[in-house]
C-alpha cells in the first residue's frame, strides 16, 4: 500500500551538544537527514515525504536536497515549538482522505524498507501501527533519588518511529490533544486517548533515534556494519 511520510526534522537539538541541528551531522559520507530521506526515496510505496524543518535552515536544506537528488521532498514546511507542533504542521498538507500517513523522526537514519513494509501492511489492516523493541534493561520508577518501585519489565516496549495511521485517526487524534491541552512525544499516545487499537510491530534495536552525543559514536559502528 502507498503512504505519504512527514518527517519532522525542525528540532533545536539540544541534548546533542552539536552547535547546530543533529540532523545536519556527517555520518559516513552524508548528513544524518540525508540518509533518513534516502531509506524513503528509495522506497517504491512511498508518494511524497513532507519534511518540516525549522525556517531559518530553509536554504540549507534546499542545497542538500539539490545536492543528493532527493526528489520525493514536494514540500518543505515550518515547524512549531514542540515535535507535535511541527507533526501538526506536516499533517495539514497531506492530501486525500483515504490515505495512510507515516510519521518518522529526521533523526532516525537507521530505519529500512523491510520494517516500513511490515509496518504499512499492519496499518493497512489496523488503521494504526507502530514499531517498538522489547525492553532490555529493569526499569525503576524513582521520585526524589529513591526507589518507587520496578516496573514488570515483560510488558515493556521502546517505541520508535516511523508510527503509521490513516489519515483521518490521526488528524482526530491530533485535534482531540489540542483542545485537551495534551502534549505527546510520539503520535500513538495521542492516538490512544482516543482508545483506538494501536498495533505493534517489532522494529529494529538499531533504529535508534540520535540523540546525545553518544549516539553519533554508536550510529558509526552501525553504518559500518551495515557497509560491510
Ligand atoms: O528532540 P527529539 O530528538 O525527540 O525530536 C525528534 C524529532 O522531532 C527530531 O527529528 C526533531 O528535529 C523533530 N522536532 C521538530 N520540531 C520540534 C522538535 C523536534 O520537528 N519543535
Amino acid at each position: 500500500m502507498e503512504y505519504t511520510v512527514i518527517i519532522p526534522a525542525a528540532g533545536s537539538g539540544k541534548r546533542m551538544n552539536a552547535g547546530k541541528n543533529k540532523q545536519f551531522i556527517m555520518l559516513g559520507d552524508k548528513p544524518v537527514i540525508i540518509h533518513t530521506l534516502s531509506v524513503f526515496e528509495q522506497d517504491p510505496h512511498c508518494n511524497e515525504i513532507i519534511l518540516v524543518i525549522n525556517e531559518m535552515e530553509r536554504e540549507y536544506f534546499k542545497e542538500l536536497l539539490c545536492s543528493f537528488k532527493i526528489q520525493k521532498v514536494k514540500q518543505l514546511i515550518p515547524g512549531g515549538a514542540e515535535r507535535q507542533d511541527s507533526v501538526y504542521n506536516g499533517l495539514m498538507k497531506v492530501e486525500g482522505a483515504n490515505s495512510l500517513v507515516l510519521v518518522h523522526d529526521g533523526a532516525r537514519p537507521f530505519i529500512t524498507i523491510e520494517k516500513i513494509q511490515e509496518l504499512v501492511k499492519k496499518a493497512s489492516e489496523t488503521s494504526a501501527a507502530i514499531l517498538a523493541v522489547p525492553v532490555k534493561d529493569t526499569i525503576k520508577k524513582v521520585n526524589n533519588g529513591l526507589v518507587e518501585e520496578t516496573v514488570e519489565r515483560s510488558s515493556l516496549w521502546a517505541v520508535q518511529t516511523p508510527q503509521a495511521f490513516h489519515v483521518q485517526l490521526l488528524r482526530q487524534a491530533y485535534e482531540h490533544a489540542f483542545q485537551t491541552n495534551f502534549l505527546g512525544t510520539d503520535e500513538a499516545s495521542l492516538v490512544e486517548r482516543l482508545h483506538k487499537p494501536i498495533a505493534v510491530v517489532s522494529g529494529d534495536y538499531e533504529n535508534i533515534k540520535l540523540t546525545t552525543p553518544e549516539d553519533i559514536v554508536y550510529g558509526e559502528s552501525i553504518l559500518n556494519n551495515q557497509q560491510k
